[in-house]
């Protein structure tokens, strides 16, 4: 897949910086959004940080997919007009993403004015070469996904997809050719085995719906009007989901403005889950086929938060609130869960008692404890700070050798998005300094005078190591690394910046750290918080 050796390359001379691309799902507004929408957008995030810290240049790109049938009726049950009730919406959506920080670069709203005309011109172009026909449509439907299905594709009447009961529907509709675009999906897949990844579901693509044979979609619906109108008839609006895919050039700029465009497309990662595979991953590439577009270089599908055993979230027994779930727990704990708990592709059940046990173990216990012992003795023995002679005595290489170590697994795995791995193999590190704390027996150090230049080098060995923990953990965590730095005394500065102690380089690279008499031991970072006693708490919540 991607080659992320280099941040940058050579252009006529002039250093440019590699881009990066990278899309979230654009969401329904059509309720507030919980933990399992975060997921997506909080993996974005941590990548685009990622990449960013390693020197790319990143185009993060989320917003808010505002048409179609859901979101009309969702509208008219809150008394308002869908506009009224969008905007209020989409207000709601990027509070959300402030609280969980998330750093977008574009948030696109299908119903802003330059999507839309984008969308007709896309219509127009598909239309006037042959791809868009005029027919019927007659068939399933279902409205919470959005999406058409066959009789045989219907279980017992209901979306394979989501469960509801589907609507039978007949209407006049144009229709895309996707048919005419089998052979080239199937060679897509052929060609580049990380098109799709997990692989499981290309092969799901491949041999449901590619080998038995790719239908023609209906790309218009004229049985209600909250949508783009269609440029050639205008009785018809587009089908939600050719509106909604567009977004990805759109928000670029296509056709219209193609600055962006031609600087960020073709993306590198589209991030969806995994009931959205089949949209990203048939439909979208025949348009972008029939447009004559380059490819996405690579859509990964991730899997679901389940709550209870069930992909929906509403009275599970769980507190999903990701505002509420942050405010009691901190973004970064939140972020760290989402990321840890469950590997990238495969569902996972969303617990509170697996946030709080995780919140307790990793954050509390490991990296909290790992800091806060770390900086009481060096208040304690070296308040002026850790003294630069203690070199004297040889620094052992044990933690700094396991550093580099863990920097090329955080590496690999980040490039594969196994976030898990990456946060796994940080916390391995952390597990590794406390060891070495409880070997050397600082504290024993301490009271010798015969010691101190050791116990300077292990309390040495110890900030220096954790300044590199400070940066590796960056992408996941936005607000610890800046506690960590501020109590360990080590300057804040851009994390781009070559040269700075925040950089990523610099997590590559032994003994920058610097004694000084600004160490102070700060709040805990995370609380240990009583299991038992906050499930009851949470439970009052629901
Ligand atoms: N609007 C479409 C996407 C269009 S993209 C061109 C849509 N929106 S959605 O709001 O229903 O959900 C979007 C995404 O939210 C899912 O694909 C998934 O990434 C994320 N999730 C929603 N619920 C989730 C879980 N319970 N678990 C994990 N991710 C979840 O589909």
């Amino acid at each position: 897949m991607m080659s992320f050796v280099t941040g940058t390359r050579s252009d006529g001379g002039i250093m440019t910086k590699e881009t990066f691309y990278i899309t979230t799902p654009i969401y329904y507004p059509s309720g507030q959004l919980h933990i399992g929408h975060s997921y997506s957008t909080v993996a974005v995030d941590a990548m685009a940080r990622y990449k960013r810290m390693r020197g790319y240049d990143v185009f993060f790109l989320t917003g808010t997919d505002e048409h179609g049938q859901k979101i009309q009726q969702t509208a008219e049950s809150a008394g308002k007009s869908p506009q009224e009730y969008l905007d209020e919406m989409a207000v709601e959506i990027k509070k959300l993403w402030k609280i969980l920080d998330i750093e977008y670069d574009g948030f696109i709203r299908t119903t802003d004015d330059y999507h839309e005309k984008a969308v007709q011109a896309i219509y127009q172009q598909l239309y006037d070469q042959g791809d868009i026909y005029k027919g019927s449509y007659e068939g399933l439907y279902c409205t919470p996904c959005e999406a058409f299905w066959t009789e045989g594709q219907a279980v017992d009447g209901c979306c394979p997809d989501c469960g509801a009961k589907v609507e039978i529907t007949k209407e006049t509709s144009y229709f895309f050719r996707l048919s005419a675009y089998a052979d080239r999906l199937l060679k897509m897949f052929e060609d580049d085995p990380e098109f799709l990844l997990p692989r499981s579901r290309a092969n799901e693509m491949i041999n449901n719906f590619i080998k038995p044979g790719l239908e023609d979609v209906a790309v218009t619906r004229t049985s209600f009007d909250w949508g783009v109108r269609i440029p050639f008839d205008s009785e018809h609006i587009a089908y939600v989901w050719i509106d909604a895919l567009s977004n990805y050039i759109t928000a670029l700029g296509y056709p219209h403005d193609m600055t962006l465009y031609n600087r960020y497309w073709p993306a590198d990662v589209h991030v969806i889950g995994k009931e959205i595979v089949r949209f990203h991953s048939l439909i979208w590439p025949a348009l972008l086929m029939a447009l004559k577009l380059p490819l996405p270089k690579q859509i990964f599908a991730h899997g679901w938060l389940l709550f209870e055993g069930d992909k929906m979230s509403k009275s599970k027994g769980n507190v999903v609130d990701p505002i509420i779930l942050t405010e009691k727990y901190g973004v970064d704990a939140i972020r760290y869960f989402l990321l840890r708990n469950v590997p990238f592709g495969s569902d996972g059940n969303f617990t509170n008692r697996a946030l709080i046990e995780r919140i307790n173990s990793d954050l509390a216990n490991d990296l909290g404890n790992l800091l806060n012992r770390t900086v009481a003795m060096i208040v304690k023995s070296f308040p002026e700070g850790l003294p630069d002679d203690y070199a004297e005595e040889p620094v052992d290489v044990e933690l700094d050798d396991f550093a580099d170590e863990t920097l090329k697994q955080v590496e690999a795995t980040m490039d594969h998005l196994e976030f898990n791995h990456a946060l796994e193999a940080i916390w391995a590190h952390v597990g590794r300094c406390n060891k070495y704390i409880d070997v050397t027996m600082p504290w024993i150090l301490a009271r010798e005078e015969k010691d101190r230049a050791r116990l300077a080098s292990v309390l040495y060995s110890l900030a220096d190591n954790l300044r590199r923990i400070a940066v590796m953990i960056s992408p996941f965590m936005t607000r610890t690394p800046v506690r960590m730095r501020e109590q360990l005394g080590i300057p804040e500065s851009d994390s781009e910046e070559q040269g700075s102690l925040t950089s990523w380089k610099s997590a590559g690279q032994r003994d920058l750290y610097q004694g000084n008499a600004n160490v102070r031991r700060g709040r805990p970072m995370f609380p240990r918080i009583d299991v038992e006693k906050e499930l009851e708490s949470l439970e009052a919540l629901l």
